[in-house]
């Protein structure tokens, strides 16, 4: 908590414990990679990491810095970069500090070959974004066997697994099996809508990232989603409380008008905290037990909900902007975007406290 402003994302690390714990039963035998990159999906990675470092065998995050992060604070789980490194100084620093990094191309095969510390290797079979081609990964894995790189898994990364009813998922995983089957490594390719509506993809590493703070990928819903426990909720405490006559507008732009007297509470909350200006009039917050919709543009530092209903709403009062109460993905929706970047977009200024 700040000393001064209650605003605050409230996290409940036994959520992601049990989500983690979901992700493993949704394929028993199999292990599970959790992915705490960017900060942890916004849950702070840190925090997030001693929660899940009983349970966890490995975790995974975006950069080095971010595995060197989590060395530092003293989580000595097997730690995967996903972006690799990009020359052989910085393999050799991941291989001192016993961090794996995935092998994307030619030139990071050359600088494990190098550095010789833990690799998993990807391969690119139609997300074209990082990954060795299919038809190179026979002689990727024995360049790296002959200098004796130890290749802890082979990859790849599904495109579309969002999306039950696209084809491309199922092409991906042929390509993937067509290649890697007979390799001799531990396979991986399900994220967390590969877990949940992929089937196929379930192998001997998994990937959840999403799942684990609660939310769901899947554009239609599943029966796995509703078991997932929402772990972040992101609440503002109401600053203030006016009473708007018809007619009068609220807010930039006064893009919204009341059309019947109004009360209007102000919350401590804006873009710059991680609430996504594209928020149209009606998206819901919950305070006091009840919902109550936006009204009015947001503001750097504050938005406006309109809360003529209920009349309890007072200074002081925690508005809750999204958590167990209002879905994440609901607001993503509405703001034309998605709840991963809602998550990981609550800014540095609002504390994380943890349940
Ligand atoms: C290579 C890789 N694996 C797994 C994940 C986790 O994905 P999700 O959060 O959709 O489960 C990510 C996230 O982007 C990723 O880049």
């Amino acid at each position: 908590m700040n000393q001064y402003r209650r605003t605050a994302a409230f996290i409940d690390l036994e959520a992601i414990r049990a989500n983690y714990a979901l992700a493993l039963s949704m394929d028993p035998g199999s292990r599970a990679v959790a992915v705490i990159k960017a900060d942890a999906y916004g849950h702070g990675m840190v925090r997030v990491a001693r929660a899940l470092e009983d349970d966890a065998p490995a975790f995974a995050v975006a950069t080095i810095d971010e595995a060197m992060q989590l060395r530092e604070a003293g989580i000595d789980t097997d730690l995967l970069v996903l972006e690799g490194a990009m020359s052989e100084q910085a393999a050799a620093a991941c291989a001192a500090a016993h961090i794996t990094l995935m092998v994307n191309s030619t030139p990071q095969a050359d600088f494990a070959r190098s550095a010789r510390g833990q690799v998993w290797v990807k391969v690119d079979t139609g997300m074209r974004r990082l990954g060795i081609d299919p038809q190179e990964l026979d002689e990727v894995l024995a360049g790296l066997r002959a200098a004796g790189v130890p290749i802890a898994a082979v990859c790849t990364h599904l495109a579309c697994a969002d999306r039950p009813d696209n084809d491309m998922t199922r092409l991906q995983i042929e390509t993937f099996l067509a290649c890697a089957n007979d390799c001799g490594v531990p396979l991986s390719i399900a994220n967390s809508a590969g877990l949940m509506a992929w089937p196929a993809s379930r192998a001997d590493w998994n990937r959840p990232g999403i799942m684990l703070y609660g939310l769901s990928p899947l554009r239609e819903d599943e029966d796995w989603a509703a078991r997932l426990r929402v772990a972040m909720r992101f609440a503002a405490e109401v600053i203030a409380i006016r009473d708007v006559p018809v007619g009068s507008s609220v807010g930039y732009g006064a893009r919204w008008t009341a059309e019947r007297p109004s009360r209007i509470a102000t919350l401590a909350a804006g873009y710059a905290d991680g609430y996504p200006r594209h928020a149209p009039d009606g998206t819901p917050t919950f305070v006091n037990g009840q919902v109550a919709p936006l009204v009015g543009t947001i503001s750097m530092d504050m938005i406006t909900i309109d809360v003529t209903d209920h009349p309890g709403v007072a200074i002081g009062d925690l508005a809750e902007l999204w958590g167990p109460n209002v879905a994440a993905n609901d607001i993503a929706v509405r703001s034309g975007t998605i709840g991963y970047e809602l998550l990981t977009g609550v800014s540095g200024r609002v504390p994380r406290i943890y349940d």
